[in-house]
């Protein structure tokens, strides 16, 4: 399957993903086919391009949401990707967006999707002393951080006393989980129901 591999900053799920697909669980099964971002500048596209993937960028500064998804869909279609995979991509997807790969965007969130939405997922488990907290990788639709659910995989906070020490032991718990829950979809090891998602109602 090709994937276009989507980012706004660092881009360290990036990487992992990349070298899942270069020589690890996503070897045979997946290809990089563009990685995208809305930042020109963004530190990962360099990362993106020194190891070896096809980058691509439009900056969406001032862009209206509608109107810049139209184009990033265009440029990404050039690309024929059978997944979207959102890795740090800060931005809302409009439902133009979402239409146009309905059912085909992954997304990976720091915390469990039902507990916590939008940003800010490891300050929220750290102020809350969380014991635990859950990485969810998931199918995107039309609401912020809804759709269903691929895989979770726990974090284990027991002990920490600094946010980069959350930060650390989730972020290690994401780049494992990306690329296996990928692994999964692509080998039909995942049952997705289509009804969970909320995509294109009446009233958009
Ligand atoms: C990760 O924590 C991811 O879960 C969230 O944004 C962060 C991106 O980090 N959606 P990176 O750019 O992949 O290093």
């Amino acid at each position: 399957a090709r994937l276009a591999i989507l980012l706004s900053g660092r881009g360290s799920n990036m990487v992992a993903l990349v070298q899942a697909v270069q020589h690890g669980v996503l070897q045979n099964l997946a290809e990089v086919a563009v990685v995208f971002s809305n930042k020109p500048e963004a530190p990962g596209l360099k990362t993106a391009a020194a190891l070896g993937c096809p980058t691509a960028s439009l900056g969406s500064q001032d862009r209206k949401r509608a109107e810049f998804d139209a184009e990033v869909v265009d440029v990404l279609r050039q690309y024929q990707p059978d997944y979207v995979v959102l890795a740090g991509y800060m931005r809302i997807l409009s439902p133009t967006f979402i239409r146009a790969f309905a059912g085909r965007i992954l997304n990976i969130h720091p915390a469990d999707t039902h507990q916590h939405q939008g940003l800010h997922a490891y300050e929220w488990a750290f102020e809350n002393q969380l014991p635990e907290t859950k990485i969810t990788v998931h199918l995107v639709d039309e609401g912020l951080d809804t759709g269903p659910i691929l895989a979770q995989h726990p974090v284990d906070l027991r002990g920490v006393d600094t946010l980069a020490e959350v930060e650390r032991r989730g972020l290690a718990v994401e780049h494992t989980l990306y690329a296996d829950t990928l692994a999964g979809l692509l080998r039909g090891q995942l049952r997705i129901s289509n009804e969970e998602l909320r995509i294109g109602s009446a009233d958009s």
